[in-house]
């Protein structure tokens, strides 16, 4: 059994198999998503979020994600790492800006909005 998983803002999908994890999937589906430790739980770098209707398509937290996330677990956010596809059910992932992107974007609007000024 597979489920989609959709990828915002990107709006990529792909296919996932139960066990596969969101960072899998996201590099099959050709979204990037930030890493550091290449998977094990310690960087913290691959948090996305996921609503909460949508964490039915995928396994419960593992207690080392639960202790590393804490309250951000509250607010939807999963580790792409750890987070598994259940495949009985689409889930919809937002991943965040990267934080150098978001800060050159900020950096261009302030340019813009001094030029119209
Ligand atoms: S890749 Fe480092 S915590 Fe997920």
């Amino acid at each position: 059994m597979k489920a989609e998983i959709l990828f915002k803002p990107d709006g990529k999908t792909v296919q996932a198999r139960p066990g596969t994890s969101l960072l899998d999937a996201a590099r099959r589906a050709g979204v990037a998503i930030r890493t550091r430790c290449g998977g094990k739980a310690a960087c913290l770098m691959c948090k996305v979020q996921v609503a909460p209707d949508a964490q039915q398509g995928l396994q419960p937290m593992n207690t080392n994600e639960s202790l590393k996330l804490g309250s951000l677990a509250e607010e939807g956010f999963r580790l792409a790492c750890q987070a598994k596809a259940t495949g009985k059910a689409g889930v919809c992932v937002l991943v965040p800006e990267d934080p150098l992107k978001s800060a050159v974007r900020r950096q261009l609007e302030r340019q813009q909005e001094e030029e119209w000024l």
